[in-house]
């Protein structure tokens, strides 16, 4: 993947990507800022750290496992990542809003970046828990290549999503301009399959949440990467 931030910088100014990231980042910047992220405390989180730890493969013999968190916001499961598995985690976000205290075992280390500009030494675990599905839809094959490009062989990938109700894929963008994609379990595991991984497992998450007369619930599915 070429870096994003040298695509924005052209006499004809940001590229639809970088500005849309932008629009991404001033709006979870407001969210944040409000105390709006209901997110972070939700209880599902604790369903998708513990879904992405059991899927998450042994260690390399004599090393320890590398976890990356996509969009960790106040990177609590970051720091769950590194407990749990006694890992050394990177939680990346467009944002600096990490506020989780250390973890008792293993390492974190936050970065502030676009996941599509992040490179990294090859992980065991990738986990995007709510960060696809704000997206653009023709980002969504670059985001899936880059993340399965990240991965050691044999290495998970875990990436976690609003559930359409419908079987249909639909975007329900904010006033501000973020959208939120309702997705289904075939486009998602479509996308990954497509990148080159293989489908490993998958947990429907209820939200306890109706809007528009639907349940909704979150999807997490995981993958595995071959090897050659
Ligand atoms: C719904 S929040 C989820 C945060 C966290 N994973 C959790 O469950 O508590 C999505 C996060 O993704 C981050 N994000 C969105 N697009 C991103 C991108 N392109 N690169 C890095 N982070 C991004 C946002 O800033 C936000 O903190």
């Amino acid at each position: 993947m070429p870096p994003t931030t040298d695509l924005g910088t052209g006499a004809a100014g940001p590229t639809a990507y970088t500005a849309y990231r932008n629009v991404v980042a001033d709006s979870f910047s407001a969210w944040y800022g409000a105390g709006r992220d209901s997110w972070t405390a939700a209880d599902t989180n604790e369903r998708v750290t513990r879904f992405a730890c059991d899927q998450s493969p042994a260690p390399v013999p004599g090393l320890r496992r590398r976890v990356l968190d996509v969009g960790c916001g106040r990177g609590h499961q970051s720091t769950a990542f590194a407990e749990r598995l006694e890992a050394d985690t990177t939680g990346l976000d467009l944002l600096d809003v990490w506020g989780a205290p250390p973890p008792a075992r293993g390492t974190v280390r936050f970065r502030r970046t676009d996941f599509l500009d992040h490179v990294d030494e090859p992980l065991d675990l990738l986990v995007d828990n709510g960060c696809l599905h704000h997206q653009r839809r023709e980002d969504w094959p670059g985001w899936a290549a880059h993340g399965a490009e990240l991965l050691r062989p044999g290495g998970t990938l875990v990436v976690s999503v609003f559930l359409s109700p419908d079987g249909e894929i639909t975007a329900l963008p904010l006033q501000d301009g973020r959208l939120n994609w309702w997705l289904t379990e075939r486009a998602v595991t479509d996308l990954y399959t497509a990148a080159g991984l293989a489908p490993l497992d998958r947990l429907v998450i209820d939200r306890d949440f109706a809007y528009r007369g639907h349940r909704l619930a979150y999807l997490a599915l995981s993958f595995r990467k071959p090897h050659p």
